[in-house]
């Protein structure tokens, strides 16, 4: 979901509407916004994506005035539809609210409201959220004309009756709410979902992404939990919900608007991949020390001697950034040594693992918002552990709350399905578990090897990426099967679980990422000449192994497509359809190998007619649990 407000001198609906687009990607069943000018409160709002819905709303019927708020929504409660589209309303219809999150005792408080009277247009949570601040502004409005004070203690009234409400509210929200007695505000609060004030020149802005905004100013406050915001055009307070002091922070957006916008590409996800070879270069950036044959960071706040006593790791992260992680497994206990854990962070924060005194925890996240990732780290820390954060987004909450971390500098990533966000946490994996090793018994002729593979890997991607022509024939080749598998070993495990995904998010065929050896006890049953399995198969100690597992999928007459390493003229023969990668060390290989299966995806994708950069159901950054 996103959020996008405006206050100032300039209209405010084509600042939302343009804001909103840019955050389409977070979420896009449905979208709305609500604007203030002198006939008071007016709202339009659409199921269906931006373009076809809302934009096409506003041209009819247009909106007016200089401060509003705006919505694109991912159901959670509630089915997308045009009544449970954001804005929503108090009982007075004086109150406009969006919401990103999840209210979870609005039951209790609706029936509260329904017995005072109440009616609801909607099946949300947020309605009831607005109900509940029209509730309390009432209540403030009755004192206060009782007593004949206004704002006894200094805030706003709109700011008191949100700060009221949300001590009430179990769950999480970042919120922007109006009111149509005081257009000359806006009021946004947050706990557990990103909200980001923007400072402009007599104007101001609020969004969930700084995206959104990024065209207007580079000057941002990244609120904290329990922030709530008084936006006007000329100033801004900010007050705590939990203390008495809030605190503010202004910093400099890093990355230009240009950076999130298509450019030439068809696609987000097509640039996106085609990045690559620059991402995984920033990612090395300044961290590479050829003469020690080891990796430097700056901010891990920890010693050396503390990194040294480290003696297990465990790692949490959902979707994609799992997957890097289990890729981060292999490195860390080949290069180093150490134990590793991989753990759903969605399942991990319910648990109560075991966590040794010397466990190093990692928690893996392009947005640095994914709330069952953000959740494993704060229970991890409330147990008393350090966490590290390996993040793409600069000062989002997990950045913020880990106790020190790596930034991947991949840019902003705005296809859904994550591409360059993986190579990049790839990169830096490899890197720590480098550090690690090197610190530990790894020898500086191995830790030289290792760099110079990886500095090569942006050239060999480069290279990599001319064959997009033969990838997209191939899968046109296959564009119409019903299910698909992805095969590999050892570090190309993951990388098949990658592949997997990849084509099931965005081309919504079946598709199951397997170890190569395992199929055989039980999903071997599934092939047949209708089901191609994509094998990786690169020219290292496990081929000989992999390839009699690919001559069992062949032997129950399954198509197969390799990912092999250039020079393998024989392995041709044996297989549909091949695609060669430049030779590397089988612990730098998956970040070559993972590239041709986001191109496949991505191609099978597009001729099956599926929206690449929008996929039903998906959302990008999963900020409710
Ligand atoms: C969502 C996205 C995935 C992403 C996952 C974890 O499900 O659609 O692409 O891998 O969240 O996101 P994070 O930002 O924590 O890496």
């Amino acid at each position: 979901c996103g959020i996008v407000g405006y206050i100032g001198k300039q209209s405010a609906a084509p600042i939302i509407l343009e804001g909103l687009r840019r955050l389409e990607y977070r979420g896009y069943d449905s979208a709305g916004m609500s604007v203030l000018n002198g006939h008071g409160l007016e709202v339009r709002k659409k199921k269906g994506k931006i373009e076809e819905g809302l934009g096409k709303l506003l041209k009819t019927n247009l909106l007016l005035g200089q401060v509003g708020v705006g919505h694109t929504r991912w159901a959670t409660h509630g089915e997308p539809s045009d009544e449970n589209s954001h804005p929503h309303f108090d009982h007075s219809g004086k109150i406009s609210v969006v919401h990103n999150g999840v209210v979870e005792n609005y039951d209790r408080l609706k029936d509260r409201h329904l017995k005072a009277g109440h009616t609801f247009q909607s099946s949300t949570d947020t309605e009831v959220l607005a109900h509940l601040i029209g509730e309390h502004y009432e209540r403030i409005k009755r004192c206060e004309t009782e007593q004949a004070t206004q704002n006894g203690d200094g805030l706003h009234p709109l700011t008191k009756a949100v700060t009221e409400a949300l001590r009430e509210v179990i769950g999480t929200y970042g919120i922007a709410v109006i009111c149509a007695d005081y257009p000359e505000v806006i009021v946004g609060a947050r706990r557990g979902s990103p909200l980001i004030v923007g400072i402009g020149d007599g104007e101001h802005f609020l969004a969930s992404d700084a995206t959104a905004i990024a065209l207007h100013t580079r000057q941002v406050i990244y609120l904290n939990d329990y922030d709530v915001v008084t936006l006007r055009a000329d100033r801004f307070a900010v007050t705590s919900l939990g203390s008495d002091i809030a605190r503010v922070q202004i910093s400099q957006l890093e990355f230009s608007p240009e950076q999130a916008e298509k450019g030439e590409f068809e696609h987000f996800m097509l640039k996106e991949i085609f990045e690559q070879p620059r991402t995984v270069a920033n990612a090395m950036r300044g961290r590479i020390d050829l003469e020690e044959g080891t990796a430097k960071f700056g901010g891990l706040n920890m010693s050396v001697a503390e990194l040294r006593a480290i003696d297990q790791i465990v790692i949490t992260a959902c979707g994609t950034s799992w997957h890097a992680a289990l890729v981060g497994e292999y490195l860390f206990e080949e290069l180093a040594h150490i134990p590793v854990e991989v753990e759903y962070a969605s399942e991990f924060r319910y648990r109560n693992a075991p966590i040794e005194k010397n466990t190093l925890v990692l928690a893996i996240t392009q947005s640095g918002e994914t709330a069952d990732t953000l959740a494993s780290l704060r229970e991890t820390k409330r147990r008393g552990h350090k966490v590290l954060a390996i993040c793409n987004v600069v000062g989002s909450t997990i950045a913020r709350e880990a106790d020190g971390g790596i930034y991947l500098h991949a840019g902003p990533e705005i296809g859904v399905a994550s591409t360059k966000a993986f190579t990049s946490q790839v990169t830096v994996l490899s890197l720590l578990a480098l550090f690690m090793g090197r610190i530990r018994m790894l020898s500086l002729h191995r830790g030289e090897k290792i760099l110079k593979a990886l500095q090569a890997v942006p050239d060999q991607m480069e290279r990599m990426l001319e064959q997009n022509g033969e990838i997209r024939r191939i899968a046109q080749r296959f564009a119409s099967v019903r299910n698909f598998f992805f095969l590999g070993r050892q570090y190309n495990f993951p990388v098949a679980l990658e592949g997997a995904l990849k084509l099931k998010e965005i081309s919504y065929i079946h598709a199951e990422g397997y170890p190569a050896a395992e199929m055989k006890h039980g999903p071997i049953a599934l092939i047949d000449d209708q089901t191609p399995s994509v094998v990786i198969i690169p020219s290292d100690a496990m081929y000989e192994k992999t390839l009699s597992n690919l001559e069992v999928v062949r032997a129950r007459k399954g198509p197969v497509i390799a990912i092999a390493t250039e020079g393998n003229e024989a392995l041709a023969k044996q297989v549909d359809e091949i695609i060669y990668l430049p030779q590397t060390l089988e612990a730098v290989f998956p970040l070559l190998a993972v590239v041709p299966l986001q191109l496949l995806a991505y191609h099978v994708a597009v001729a099956r007619g599926c929206d690449v950069d929008k996929p039903r159901n998906l959302a990008k950054s999963v900020t409710v649990e």
